[in-house]
């Protein structure tokens, strides 16, 4: 791994202030292991509590609207997640594509909102099975990116990470093979270099997600291109995630 490695927990919709203990625990472990980037998003509810909570780790969100405010019930604001503590966003994860009706275009909106309001963005990509067993993963992914990416992103080695979370592994146990993913990452590094110079994208972190655990991290972080992952349900409890956080490590640079 070329960068430091940048694992990140994403809560989705579980949490509730019960589970504060959980990020105090993986805060203060962190502090021991600095070679690594250990960031959460919780649900909006606890973005607050577990910035008051933490020293070391970052806190973002899982997803922020467009909009700068007004008549928008329920959606939340880059200004106001930015506000209660996070420093980051992810963006165009595939349940908000599919289950919230994201487009490309919607998620790039909301990456321009959020670099505008001084949010670092973590953008999702990542094809169903079907695309993967029509040999069209890699063509999907970078079409996905390219027009879910910002335009005239300046600092993207410090604002922007990539996270490559196939939809067929997610939750499912299954993961791509190390060579597959490391192909994928490579592709993704050449559309990166095109949009924003080669020396901005060597500093890109390109995250792998789906079915991380601890006793597959290793393994799968093993590519040179892969700079961390995006953790799903490993990530719920302190002694799964930092399994993880452990593996990545131990990882030579
Ligand atoms: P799992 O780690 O539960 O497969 O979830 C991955 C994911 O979607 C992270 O964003």
């Amino acid at each position: 791994m070329a960068v430091r490695p940048f694992i990140v927990g994403n809560w989705k919709m579980n949490g509730t202030r019960a589970m504060l203990s959980e990020v105090r625990a993986i805060d203060r472990a962190s502090q021991r292991l600095m070679k690594v980037e250990v960031a959460l998003a919780p649900p909006f509810t606890l973005i607050h509590a577990a910035h008051k909570e933490v020293e070391q780790i970052g806190v973002g969100a899982q997803d922020c609207h467009s909009g700068d405010g007004g008549a928008s019930t329920g959606d939340v604001s880059a200004a106001m997640v930015l506000d209660a503590g996070a420093k980051f966003v992810i963006l165009g994860h595939s349940e908000r594509r599919q289950g919230h009706d994201e487009t490309n275009a919607v998620v790039r909106t909301k990456a321009a909102s959020a670099l505008a309001a001084g949010l670092r963005i973590i953008l999702c990509c990542g094809e169903s099975e079907a695309v993967r067993d029509a040999g069209k993963a890699e063509a999907f992914v970078l079409s996905q990116l390219s027009e879910s990416l910002p335009d005239g992103l300046q600092n993207a080695s410090e604002m922007l990470t990539i996270a490559y979370e196939p939809i067929w592994a997610i939750g499912t146990g299954r993961t791509p093979t190390v060579e597959e993913i490391g192909a994928m990452h490579r592709a993704i590094r050449a559309l990166i270099v095109d949009s924003y110079g080669e020396e901005q994208a060597q500093g890109v972190r390109i995250l792998y997600g789906g079915s991380v655990k601890p006793d597959n991290a290793l393994e799968l972080l093993s590519d040179d291109e892969v700079g961390g992952a995006l953790v799903g349900g490993a990530s719920l409890s302190a002694e799964s995630f930092l399994g993880i956080v452990l593996a990545a490590a131990e990882i030579p640079d």
